[in-house]
This record gives C-alpha cells, sequence and structure tokens, in this order.
C-alpha cells in the first residue's frame, strides 16, 4: 500500500492501515516522522504524480491511498491508471465536487440538494453591483477553486462583502479566485460526514465535528482545523439518515449522471439548520483532523473497506465501530496560522498514555530529537467511554508535551461534554 501526504490524517491512515489483518507493506510518500514508526516512508512529494507513478509500479503497489485534495484535484487516479495502477480516490472529473465549489452547487442544484441560495459572478462589477442591491446580510462570498481553506468569508455587513469580492478577484487566490459565488448564510450547528462510495452504493461512517478557529470560542482566523471529536450526540438519527438520503445519494446519483462517478471518501460538510441538514460543501478525501478521532474508533478494517469499495463489493456491508469516544487536541506552532515557526524542540512524546493517540502533523526528526516543522505539529487523541473520559485523556497528554510559543484550543468537545452530562 501506498499513502500519499505527510500529515495527522496521513498519520492515522497509515497506522490503520499497517494494523489491517491482511498484512500489508505500508509506503508513505512523503510521510513524516510519525508515519515513519509504522510505515515506510519515501521521499517523493504529494504533488510529483509522475515520480508517485513510478514508484508505485516500480514496488509492486496494489493499492495507493491519497490523502490530500490537491494530487486527486490533479488527477492522480487517472495518471496511476494509464499504469493500470489502483488508487483509492475520484478521477480529476470527479474531485472537481471539491476543486470547485461552483460546480458542486451545479450539481446540488441540478440533484435538488438542500444548500444555500446561491449567485455566480465572474466579474467583480457584478459581484459588487449585486451586493449593492441586496438587503440581507450577513452572507457569505466564496472564491470558486480550492484556496487551502482560506477563500470563504462569512461577511456580516456589505462592506465586509465587498471586502472579499475584492479580495478575491485580486488574484490572492490565483485561478480560484476568478469566479466568486456569493451565498446565504445559514445558522446552525455544523457536522462532518464521511462516506465510502463506489459512485452507486455507500458506507457511512460516523459524524465528528471539527473547530476551525484557532482560539477559544471560536475566535479569531481560521485555520486548517484546531480539533475534532466524534461521534456527535447531538445529531438526532433522522438527521443523519437526511444527510445521506437528501444530501449524499443524489449528489453521487448526479455525479454518475454527467458521467464523473465518484470513487473513495466523499467528505459532506453540512449545516444542520431549522429546516433540516443543509450542505456547505464537499470534499474529495477524508477530513483532517476529523480522520483522526474516526479511525481510532473503526472496529472494521479499513483496508478491506477500501479494497471493497474499489472493487464495488460494499452491498450489504457495515462499518463497526468500537463503543468508545474520541477527542483531538491539535498543537500548533507560534504564529499559526499567519506563519508558522519551525525548528523548536518538541519534549514529552516519549511515552503515550494509554487510550492516547499521538499523531504527527508537522514535525523533524534529528538524531532522535523531534522538532516542529510547519503550523499544526501534533494530534493528540484521547479515547474512552464518554466524551468527557477521551476529553480528560487528550487534554492530560497535551500537558506532558512542550515545545516554545506551543498554542492549542481548551475548549475542544466542551459542549459536547456539556450536553453528555445533562
Ligand atoms: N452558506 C454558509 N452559511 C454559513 N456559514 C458558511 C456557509 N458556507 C460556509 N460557511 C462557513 O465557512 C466555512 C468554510 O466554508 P466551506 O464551504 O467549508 O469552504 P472551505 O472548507 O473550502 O474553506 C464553513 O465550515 C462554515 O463555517
Ligand atoms: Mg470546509
Amino acid at each position: 500500500m501506498l499513502v500519499v501526504g505527510s500529515g495527522g490524517r496521513e498519520h492515522a491512515l497509515a497506522e490503520a492501515l499497517a494494523t489491517s489483518h491482511l498484512e500489508p507493506e505500508v509506503f508513505a510518500a512523503p510521510g513524516n516522522p510519525g508515519i515513519a514508526r509504522v510505515a515506510q516512508t519515501v521521499d517523493i512529494p504529494a504533488s510529483d504524480l509522475v515520480a508517485l507513478r513510478h514508484f508505485a509500479r516500480d514496488n509492486g503497489i496494489d493499492l495507493t491511498i491519497v490523502g490530500p485534495e490537491d494530487p486527486l484535484i490533479g488527477g492522480i487516479a487517472e495518471c496511476f491508471w494509464e499504469d493500470g495502477l489502483k488508487v483509492f480516490g475520484p478521477s480529476r472529473a470527479a474531485a472537481r465536487i471539491e476543486g470547485s465549489k461552483v460546480f458542486a452547487k451545479e450539481v446540488m442544484r441540478h440533484a435538488g440538494v438542500p444548500t444555500a441560495e446561491f449567485e455566480v459572478f465572474d466579474r467583480q462589477n457584478s459581484a459588487l453591483a449585486y451586493l449593492r442591491s441586496r438587503q440581507e446580510y450577513p452572507v457569505v462570498v466564496k472564491a470558486d477553486g480550492a484556496a487551502a481553506g482560506k477563500g470563504v468569508t462569512v461577511a456580516r455587513t456589505r462592506d465586509e462583502a465587498e471586502e472579499a469580492v475584492r479580495e478575491a478577484f485580486s488574484g490572492r487566490f490565483g485561478a480560484a479566485g476568478e469566479r466568486v459565488l456569493i451565498e446565504e448564510c445559514l445558522v446552525g450547528r455544523e457536522a462532518s460526514i464521511f462516506v465510502m462510495t463506489d459512485g452507486r452504493e455507500i458506507l457511512p461512517f460516523l459524524p465528528a465535528q471539527d473547530y476551525k478557529p484557532i482560539y477559544d470560542g471560536n475566535q479569531g482566523p481560521n485555520t486548517g482545523g484546531m480539533g475534532a471529536y466524534s461521534p456527535i450526540m447531538w445529531m438526532e438519527p433522522a438527521t443523519y439518515a437526511a444527510v445521506l438520503e437528501e444530501i449524499i445519494r443524489p449528489t453521487l446519483h448526479q455525479l454518475a449522471l454527467i458521467g464523473a462517478t465518484y470513487t473513495g471518501l466523499l467528505y459532506a460538510g453540512v449545516m444542520v439548520t431549522e429546516d433540516g441538514p443543509k450542505a456547505l460543501e464537499f470534499n474529495c478525501r477524508f477530513g483532517d483532523p476529523e480522520t483522526q478521532v474516526i479511525l481510532p474508533r473503526l472496529g472494521s478494517d479499513l483496508l478491506e473497506l477500501m479494497i471493497a469499495t474499489n472493487e464495488e463489493n460494499i452491498l450489504g456491508r457495515e462499518v463497526v465501530w468500537s463503543a468508545d469516544k474520541a477527542v483531538c487536541v491539535v498543537l500548533a506552532s507560534e504564529g499559526y496560522p499567519e506563519t508558522s515557526s519551525t525548528g523548536d524542540r518538541i519534549s514529552g512524546l516519549d511515552e503515550i498514555p494509554t487510550n492516547v493517540f499521538i499523531y504527527h502533523a508537522a514535525t523533524e526528526e534529528r538524531d532522535g530529537v523531534f522538532y516542529t516543522a510547519g503550523g499544526r505539529v501534533l494530534n493528540v487523541v484521547g479515547t474512552g467511554p464518554s466524551i468527557i473520559e477521551a476529553r480528560a485523556r487528550a487534554y492530560a497528554a497535551v500537558e506532558r508535551i512542550h515545545f516554545p510559543g506551543m498554542q492549542y484550543r481548551t475548549d475542544i468537545a466542551l459542549e459536547a461534554m456539556e450536553l453528555e452530562d445533562l
């Protein structure tokens, strides 16, 4: 097996694959020092699709699992298929569901999927004119293409919205900002829902919630994700069923209809509103850090599920879960998310307490010592029979770890714990 990527998500994936009863030999490109404990790392960047393909061909890789979105949006699946190599992940055509927010909205409109009302603009002037004529604020402004989580602004006022429109058209997001979506602002609670799919049948995973803003109380700028927990007790089974039946299935059906059959892992970001769940967006891969709270609780064999998905053999299968809950706290470096300090010495990783998983997201190892190597450095996951216990274990493990400038949120899963308490 070959895992493509180098973050905490890929560490969790590599670990779940390495413990499969099929006993695979696991490689990771480029991987990281945490991944190197469970897989053989290969020095090829996730962006070098041709080098990855040659590695897979020359080393008899049976299945390549792609962590990040960029290689999928860039067509890694098609690239590998040319050599008869198998990939767990969608084609370039299907990955557009993440690569273009306008495409995703058009698919949803045709499929009748509940989502925010929207307008599309390919010129700054027409977007600004629309904002001037619009009465209801807040409004959401989105750059069309993949902008590494920085292309979305929830604008409280017309001024903020105009600023976001100008920023998108200024070229700051590159080609991603050549078209802009302006959306109705939905109110509710957000959840991340994953399904594995062969394009027709689905294998649903339990939902998770992530935390994007850097500071407690959801203050400050957005990040790649500062924490997560799973499952989410506040989501009613009927709501979850509605996400599958009204959002995910019709979207997959519509993609198949237009010749972009989706295979792999589909991630739906949803807002549970007073009128039921509505789709915010789709991602074409596992979420980070949601994966880090989902995989430790997976009772089924991840590799078996992936192989079954690729062989279109998932009908009647069920995903088995442990009864445990999981809470992930992300440790970030000084300056994140604007910048990130690197080379800070990390201590406290020698002993990992029981029921705790530590996934490396951006570390470097020199002479047996770990150093920070990016913004989100480590993911500390606690598991236990309740959110209270999982959370306590995660934060107790966080207390043992130190590096200069270390930042983390202290309120991950706090509201979930309070709900559990009732
Ligand atoms: N229509 C909307 N109404 C309210 N909030 C939204 C809306 N669209 C997006 N958001 C908020 O912005 C965040 C980022 O938007 P999303 O569509 O997920 O794009 P990306 O993850 O690519 O940045 C969401 O997680 C959500 O909090
Ligand atoms: Mg998102």
